[in-house]
């Protein structure tokens, strides 16, 4: 039930609607954009970082959250574990089962390597199943790789390592045909050709999408093709320690039964860290648009034995996340709602911000628009604005938010809410890990041999904010490419005496620093119990 003063902005929203539509705010200046972020944007708030006092990024500030799993104690005792008599013993480890760990499985079995993917939950149970809007490649005549690199580049605040944004981009359009080929239905025209729409900071229309399940898309084409193959997937296994041989290198995982607890060790030649984001972190108390298992679980596993992060403290915060009702408080409202034509407004109806600034822009823009100096609507549980959906319907004709984004008009009207006749309520939501492990352009990690990383826990792609669009993008171009290289690189690799030796070294690091913490890591699963956690 509405509020009196919740059905007057509604009023004001729908009465200023004929205007918006035809309205085109001006874009920001760079230094607008910059004034905006350090004043609004999460990662410029100093409190909520920590720096970290020990390890490979030592003297680095990451959130604080993140910083007590780094640096926290292990799950396990070296001498809990027999490593003598590995219960499997593969080529190409796979750690996590989601879209780029299934792209990896692929491409390493079909190189002829003996391949395994391990997940703490099961195959597909990860954040490319939640992702919506799409998935970019400059594969029109009126676009080009090298657009595409400006794009992503200058909406990365020219961060982005440039030799994995020159891949990404240059081999986007072949990733497409590859999933085209796999099953993917992407939205197509009656000919055939590939339906693109715009995201925000793009300036050509490269969106491909299956309407707002994009993710979901992939994934179920993705997780076929793993099983098909026959490649073998370990579910409710969680990795929860690296193993390396006695030269340093990287050489299995010690694995855990979720249900039983019980320890277990994958011995293996190369090992691919494909463990996704860290949205269920919670990072200053945001809410998120994460999979339940996204607990940055790789940069841990990675940081432990002594691989390098980059960019670890700068995350996304979706402009767009759901803040009504509170059943799906964080959930995501696709951007591609945007790309149709759907405003921003605040509480009075004026629109506030051009509705495809970049995505850090976008969220400060309305964390302003809901502090004491904006006009933010209050829900009751908090300060939102105003996502004017019904726009989409003037624009683009009666019966296009049913086509192009069916997923969001059935979630809405689970709450009797009908999208193409009112807005919804909108605050930003924690989605990305803009950060995470330093890899070379071949998915090895710079200074662990035989690890490699694809997907979410990369870090250096995007540089400091990400493109919608271009996550799909790399779990696909980078997962099928460390596949490829780590299957390549098995071929020559003779693994030494397995040791888990780095978690005493790392102890004694800790203890060097003056570090005391009781926590343990990888955290595996968010705890919402207000207990510490039983996991
Ligand atoms: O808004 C979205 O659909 C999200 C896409 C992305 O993060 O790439």
């Amino acid at each position: 039930m509405y509020s009196k003063e919740f059905e007057a902005s509604l009023k004001a929203v729908e009465a200023a609607r004929e205007a918006n539509v035809a309205y085109e705010p001006a874009r920001m200046t760079a230094q607008e954009k910059e004034d905006l972020l350090a004043a609004y944007h999460p990662d410029y708030k100093k409190s909520e970082f920590s720096e970290l006092k020990f390890g490979p990024n030592k003297g680095e500030k990451v959130p604080k959250e993140l910083c007590e799993m780094l640096e926290a104690n292990s799950r396990i005792k070296a001498d809990d574990v027999d490593l003598s008599a590995p219960k499997y013993d593969v080529d190409v480890l796979i750690i996590g089962g989601g879209g780029a760990g299934a792209s990896a499985a692929i491409e390493a079995d079909k190189a002829g390597a003996k391949a395994m993917i391990v997940t703490k939950l099961r195959i597909g149970d990860a954040n490319t199943m939640m992702a919506e809007g799409g998935i970019q490649a400059a594969d029109k005549p009126n676009d080009s790789p090298a657009i595409h690199f400006l794009d992503a580049f200058g909406g990365g605040h020219f961060a982005a390592k440039r030799d994995l944004l020159a891949k990404l981009v240059t081999e986007a359009p072949e990733a497409i045909e590859w999933l085209n080929e796999l099953g993917v239905e992407f939205d197509k025209t009656a000919d055939g050709t590939m339906v693109t729409t715009h995201g925000g900071g793009t300036s050509r229309k490269r969106m491909h999408a299956a309407k707002d399940y994009s993710g979901a898309e992939i994934m179920r084409t993705l997780r076929d093709e793993v099983l098909n193959r026959g490649i073998p997937v370990i579910d409710f296994t969680a990795a929860v320690e690296l193993i390396l041989d006695e030269n340093g290198k990287a050489a299995g995982a010690v694995l855990m039964n979720m249900e039983t607890k019980e320890l277990m060790v994958a011995r293996a030649k190369t090992v691919i860290i494909a463990t996704g984001g860290a949205g269920r972190m919670h990072y200053q108390g945001f809410p998120t648009s994460n999979h339940y298992g996204a607990t940055a679980d790789g940069l841990v596993l990675g940081y432990r034995v002594g691989a390098k992060l980059l960019y670890a403290e700068t995350l996304q915060y979706h402009p767009t996340g759901a803040a009504y009702p509170q059943q799906i408080f964080g959930a995501l409202v696709t951007e591609k709602v945007r790309s149709l034509g759907a405003k921003l407004v605040n509480r009075d109806g004026k629109v506030f911000m051009h509705p495809l600034e970049t995505r850090d822009v976008a969220a400060a823009s309305i964390i302003r628009e809901c502090s004491d100096h904006g006009e933010g609507v209050d829900t009751g549980e908090g300060k939102a604005v105003w996502l004017d959906t019904p726009m989409i319907e003037k624009i683009g004709g009666e019966g296009t938010i049913e086509k192009r984004i069916p997923a969001m008009m059935r979630m809405f009207a689970s709450y009797g809410i009908d999208i193409r006749k009112e807005p919804i309520l909108v605050y930003p939501t924690l989605h990305y890990q803009n950060g995470g492990l330093d890899i070379n352009v071949d998915g090895s990690t710079t200074n662990v041999e035989n690890l490699y990383v694809a997907g979410e826990a990369v870090g250096g792609i995007h540089g400091r904010n990400r493109l919608m669009g271009n996550s799909l993008l790399d779990i696909i171009v980078f997962g099928r490419s460390a596949g490829q290289h780590a299957a390549e690189k098995a071929k020559d690799v003779n693994v030494g005496k397995l040791t888990l030796d780095h978690i005493a070294k790392f102890d004694a690091e800790r203890a060097a620093a003056g570090v005391e913490t009781d926590a343990v890591s990888p955290k595996l699963l968010p705890n919402y119990t207000g207990k510490r956690s039983e996991i």
